[in-house]
């Protein structure tokens, strides 16, 4: 049987579409389930697309209930991938998923990590500082935003007059290109 991954998203889905595609004709990982707090994420027309399931849940059912593990249980997920994900994961799911929860987050971390720093907050942080390089973090997740163990991460240049967006774009070129790998890298290790 395949090792059969669920991925969280927030937002418009890209990553979640990348490893989509990667893993549509994998021997041994397949993506059963699309899981999302917003109705209107990617998670439905990714779904559509690729012929997965998705379910939205609200804040009230992810943190005071056990509905996204008898969920998680029901398509017998083994690990969940966090791409664009953005609510803080409880400890209910964290001891269900032990080392078997991986994020993305779209810096170097430790630094601009943590509460708030998601999506253009943080290649806007990066700019005014004026970094001269960025990069992608993959990590497994704990108790605390951006704080795991990291498993890769990769480098960007960041020209003199790269505006945030154009950081954007180069940190999320370099999302698609690693994510999906590294998450079958892990997978096949452990
Ligand atoms: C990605 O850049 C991901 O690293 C970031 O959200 C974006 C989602 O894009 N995640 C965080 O900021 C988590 N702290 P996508 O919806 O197009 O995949």
């Amino acid at each position: 049987m395949k090792l059969k991954i669920a991925i969280f998203l927030s937002g418009g889905g890209s990553n979640a579409k990348a490893i989509c595609t990667y893993f549509q004709h994998h021997s041994k990982i397949e993506v059963a389930l699309l899981l999302s707090n917003k109705v209107n994420s990617g998670a439905k027309d990714i779904g559509n697309a690729f012929g997965i399931p998705y379910y939205t849940f609200t804040r009230d059912e992810f943190y005071a209930t056990d509905n996204i593990i008898t969920k998680l249980a029901h398509y017998q997920i083994d690990t969940l991938i966090l791409a664009g994900f953005l609510w803080l994961i409880p400890e209910n799911l964290l001891d269900a998923f032990p080392d078997k929860i991986i994020n993305i987050h779209p810096a170097l971390l430790p630094k601009y990590g943590g509460k708030g720093m998601h999506g253009m907050h943080v290649h806007e942080a990066v700019w005014k500082n004026k970094e001269t390089e960025s990069g992608i973090t993959i990590h497994l997740c704990n108790k605390e935003y951006d704080k795991g163990k990291i498993l890769f991460q990769a480098k960007t240049n960041i020209n003199a007059d790269d505006t945030p967006t154009d950081i954007a774009k180069k940190v999320l070129a370099l999302e698609h290109r690693h994510f999906p790998e590294v998450i079958e890298n892990y997978l096949l290790s452990i």
